[in-house]
């Protein structure tokens, strides 16, 4: 049987991508920020699961305004980096899991959650930057990868209790999947951050470490949440935390946290990253 054994979160900003691509990591701005993913990154390599259930959000690079699904499941062979309008990112093409992403395209559907099954996808930004910061810059992905694509970008997104929901059934569906291998799930996005607008530049901390802190030992409660109050409080584009709770509702009711970290700023948002284990694995 298949299981989910840990679950991470964290932002996804494509500054980062460019800081890593670009070789300034090292730079007194970027510092900070990778230092902080220098205990995850050894933590992955001792742990390398099957695949990763990477959850993020195109941003309009896949999709277009003609075309908007509210959940899109990856379900090819691979998945080449999309040309954001700089040329794609230099970094491996993701290679999918097509026969387990059948088993949740098939597992999700008749669980009544209608999703798009994208045969042909190219990912952006928000999915090519998480595996750079967890994973560097290798020749290849040392993980397999289904992609799970959440609009979050053109309204109306998914409820937060939805995405929490479909999480759950997420992890009833890899249970139901009868070879052996280890998953991990990504959520990723946020934290606060607003791009534009008179509020532009709009980073809450307090409410960032309140939902970190709910997320790890509230999240039925925190999957109440609406979009008002994640716009008002997170800004227009902290909407992201939604995906979140995917990753929260795929670990199961009872999680240790391993590892926080939270800096601001990186880029125009608040960098938020989150390291889970799921109670029963
Ligand atoms: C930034 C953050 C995002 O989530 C994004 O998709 C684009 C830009 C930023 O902080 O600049
Ligand atoms: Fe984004």
């Amino acid at each position: 049987m298949a299981r989910i054994t840990a679950g991470l979160t964290t932002s996804h900003i494509p500054a980062v991508g460019a800081a890593i691509d670009l070789g300034k990591t090292g730079e007194p701005y970027w510092k900070p920020v990778f230092d902080g993913y220098e205990w995850t990154k050894a933590w992955a390599k001792r742990n390398v699961p099957d695949v990763v259930i990477l959850v993020y959000n195109d941003h309009m690079s896949a999709f277009t305004p003609e075309v908007v699904p509210t959940f899109a499941l990856g379900c090819g062979d691979e998945f080449p980096p999309a040309d954001e309008g700089y040329g794609p990112r230099p970094v491996p093409v993701v290679e999918g899991h097509p026969e387990l992403a059948a088993h949740l395209a098939e597992g999700l559907i008749l669980d009544e959650f209608d999703l798009t099954l994208m045969y042909d996808l190219r990912v952006d930004h928000g999915l090519t930057v998480p595996l750079s910061l967890v994973y560097g810059q290798p020749e290849r992905w040392p993980v397999r990868v289904i992609p799970l694509a959440v609009n979050v970008v053109q309204y109306p997104p998914p409820t937060a209790h939805r995405c929490y929901r479909l999480g759950q059934a997420i992890r009833r569906a890899v249970r139901a999947y009868d070879t052996d291998l280890t998953v991990h799930v990504w959520g990723t996005g946020g934290m606060s951050h607003q791009l534009q607008g008179p509020r532009a530049g709009f980073i809450n901390t307090p409410y960032d470490k309140a939902f970190f802190d709910r997320l790890v030992s509230d999240p039925d409660g925190l999957a109440e949440v609406k979009h008002l109050e994640l716009v008002r409080e997170a800004g227009a584009e902290g909407i992201e935390l939604v995906m979140w709770l995917i990753m929260r509702g795929a670990l199961g009711a009872e999680v240790e946290e391993l590892y926080r970290f939270y800096h601001v700023p990186g880029s125009n948002t608040a960098v938020g990253h989150l390291v889970l284990r799921a109670a029963d694995s």
